[in-house]
């Protein structure tokens, strides 16, 4: 079992084969943070005792302690969940009030439990284990000076290499009590030698690499607005200095939520760090009346000491196996054309059919009919919420019923919870809109509000009218948007006591709609959408399979993005498309869409044959390979924030086929150029569709292969390597005739 509790020094130990979690209830039964990081058989009495430069006194009862041989400090120890309006002035766990207005908590551990399997009572987004695939530790906590319970979850699977987190407090007194701010977890550690690697972004650039210092103010890694992780992604990475994609220490933490969220570290005085990770405070605050709860989101933990890949490959398992809905979470997935950058809303039955016989002739497998099908939408102005075919505009029976008898797949784009102000739906229902009640002129954006999905009513009819659609077209996959965050959003179903928690629930309320879309649809695949790759994050996962990744497929921008969404998110989740967009040939643009769900965002019934045929190529090479891409390992092996190319390879489980990237961002002249591939297996043979040769296994991790010559921009390779199992030979000892055919020269 990978938890254990020593009651003679009351230890809890969790741990996989890599890494170890340490706490300890110390005699004045807090909960004191020992150690996360390598596998540590035990942890010394020292340690237990913490040890400091000095012996700081502290008030216990009333008095002011300075014990002897116990060195622990209410203001420098590492806590689980710091006191809060104490002795301790760095950044708190929990910040919670009542109606004396008096905020200070002391959680004390009461009692703990452990048993096989997830918290059975939690709701939101989680990895799917089973029982025999983990073990929680659930540790029940007291505030001092009130009856409010602090329960922590800790689940740790050995076979994922994983600790989850997430928290609940309850309110046990008999008021209500005010949560301003709550958090999944609190992580203490000795050191300040560690960067922080965050991912920021915006429309068209998300998930932009940004590395920053710990340091002694308080810095915040978090998101305000609303459901849209597009100012900053829901994960990061924290790692020591000197880490790299393979070599040192390095934790990553993804948050199972698409909501606002913060990380908020901090070096303290004696420069540890504290990290907490919550709700964003900013747009919360929680009622909890007489016996009521909340719960936070959870936090996948991940420790490595083999540097980023190995983090990333942990997120990479856990998502696809545990995750994302079994349905989907291997299988392979459509190649698909969308009409958005071929037609935008500017199609009628005619174009839309002459787009499918030229999607059949290009061996693409589904189309996708994106926004302009519904109410009068003609331009972004109307009609969201009015989720009905627009018969003027388009036959959309008739299309469905040609894709599919022609023998593709159908799709077709919703966004759910939006409202137009111009649509039939806001002038019979203006409440359903988002902001509150004081606003009269509401912030549109794009020209739409947002839907007020907490009220079950509002989400229940939207659903209504697009089961309706959906029950005529049967479309094989749906396209779930959502173009704009949230402002003045205080939902006018709560009621004034509740309004604050407008932020959350309404997330709670995205889950739901999307539970009930795919409760009512499980095998029509989900790809979600925000404007492009705005909700991009573990808890859409755990609903929708794959996710457009960003609008922008220009590759000078779209192989950063990709590069760091692939750092947390499988490749199979991922929308990735070649479009006519500036930089990058279609060859170009499809090596790189290669490492995704892939599929194509252009009118190719103005393409030429030429083009054609290389999107009949590319497709056959995709669905060769593809399962590749879906089940394989991820390998990083240039950063194009830190170099001028960005690679990386992924290779199959069975090490038997690995497919490789390159990509040069600026020209370059021939000079030499060796490129190291990862994750083969040393022994085995592989030939390579770069120089048709064929190495061994730790010829190409080693020296690598030889890639060296003149770059222009941008120019791409994707090559694949397939273990060979008796080598000839000839082929063996690889020569060259040189010298006219008179000299065998030995290459290898
Ligand atoms: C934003 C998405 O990212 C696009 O692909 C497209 O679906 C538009 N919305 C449609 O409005």
């Amino acid at each position: 079992m990978p938890i254990k509790f020593e009651e003679k020094r009351k230890i809890f130990h969790l741990y996989t084969s890599n890494f170890s979690y340490y706490m300890h209830v110390n005699k004045y039964n807090y909960l004191i943070h020992l150690y996360h990081g390598n596998y540590l058989s035990d942890i010394s009495k020292e340690r237990v005792s913490e040890r400091y430069m000095e012996r700081y006194a502290f008030v216990d009862n009333g008095k002011e302690v300075q014990d002897e041989d116990y060195y622990f400090s209410t203001f420098a120890s590492k806590f689980e969940c710091a006191p809060y309006g104490k002795h301790d002035k760095r950044n708190p766990f929990a910040v919670i009030n009542d109606k004396s207005n008096i905020d200070i908590t002391n959680f004390l551990y009461v009692e703990h439990k452990m048993y096989p399997g997830v918290d059975p009572h939690f709701t939101m987004p989680y990895p799917r284990f089973t029982a025999k695939e983990c073990q929680t530790l659930e540790i029940i906590l007291k505030d001092e000076y009130r009856d409010i319970y602090l329960h922590m979850y800790y689940t740790i699977s050995e076979k994922y290499n994983i600790l989850v987190r997430h928290s609940k407090v309850v309110n046990k007194t008999n008021e209500p009590i005010y949560v301003h701010k709550f958090s999944a977890m609190e992580l203490d550690f000795d050191n300040d030698d560690m960067d922080i690697v965050a991912y920021h972004g915006s429309w068209g650039s998300e998930r932009q690499k940004e590395v920053i210092p710990l340091n002694h103010s308080l810095t915040e890694i978090s998101d305000n607005h609303g459901e849209r992780g597009f100012y900053y992604n829901q994960n990061i990475l924290l790692k020591s200095k000197d880490a790299t994609l393979d070599m040192g220490e390095v934790y990553g933490f993804g948050l199972m939520y698409s909501g606002d969220f913060s990380y908020q570290f901090k070096v303290d005085e004696i420069n540890q760090t504290r990290m907490i990770v919550s709700y964003n405070p900013e747009n919360f605050m929680f009622t909890l009346n007489k016996d009521e709860e909340l719960y936070s989101f959870a936090v996948l933990c991940v420790h490595s000491n083999e540097g980023i890949n190995k983090v990333t490959q942990i997120f990479h398992d856990v998502a696809r196996d545990k995750i994302i809905r079994e349905t989907w979470a291997k299988k392979e997935r459509p190649i698909l054309i969308n009409s958005w950058e071929a037609m935008y809303m500017n199609f009628d039955t005619d174009r839309l059919i002459k787009f499918i016989d030229k999607a059949k002739e290009a061996k693409i497998d589904l189309v996708v009919i994106d926004d302009g099908w519904f109410g009068h939408r003609d331009d972004d102005k109307s009609s969201l919420g009015d989720w009905f075919i627009n018969t003027k505009k388009v036959d959309l029976q008739k299309i469905a019923d040609y894709t599919h008898s022609s023998g593709l797949k159908f799709g077709l784009w919703f966004e759910p919870e939006m409202i137009s102000p111009d649509s039939e739906l806001y002038k019979v229902h203006p409440e359903y809109a988002l902001y509150a009640d004081n606003v009269k002129n509401p912030t549109l954006q794009r020209h739409q509000l947002v839907l007020d999905s907490i009220n079950p009513e509002a989400r229940e009819h939207v659903l209504n009218q697009i089961f309706k659609v959906v029950d005529a077209l049967k479309p094989d996959y749906i396209k779930w948007d959502f173009n704009r965050y949230l402002s003045e959003a205080y939902s006018k179903y709560l009621t004034t006591e509740h309004k604050k928690e407008t932020y959350h629930r309404f997330v709670l309320a995205s889950y739901s709609m999307f539970n009930a879309f795919i409760t009512r649809y499980p095998n029509i695949l989900v790809e979600s959408c925000a404007a492009g790759g705005g909700r991009f994050d573990f808890g859409m996962l755990y609903y929708t399979p794959q996710i457009w990744c960003s609008d922008e497929t220009d590759i000078a921008i779209r192989a950063k993005i990709n590069y760091s969404t692939n750092t947390f998110y499988p490749l199979s989740t991922q929308g990735t498309h070649v479009s006519m967009r500036k930089n990058g040939s279609i060859r170009d643009k499809a090596c790189l869409a290669f490492f995704g769900t892939y599929g194509y965002e252009m009118d190719i019934t103005k393409s030429s044959d030429e083009d054609i045929k290389t999107i009949q190529f590319m497709n056959d090479l995709f669905k060769k390979y593809h399962s590749v891409v879906t089940k394989g390992d991820y390998y990083a092996i240039y950063d194009p924030y830190t170099t001028n190319y960005v690679s990386w390879n992924v290779v199959s489980k069975n090490k038997k086929k690995c497919l490789v990237y390159f990509m040069i961002f600026n020209k370059e002249q021939t000079h030499a150029r060796f490129i190291k591939l990862k994750g083969l297996d040393k022994n085995k043979y592989y030939f390579n569709s770069l120089t048709n040769d064929i190495y061994k296994g730790d010829f190409y991790m080693n020296v690598g292969l030889n890639i060296s010559a003149e770059f222009g921009s941008y120019d791409s390779m994707l090559f694949v390597l397939e273990e060979v199992n008796s080598i000839p030979a000839k082929i063996y000892r690889k020569t060259k005739q040189v010298d006219g055919g008179k000299r065998e020269k030995l290459l290898w």
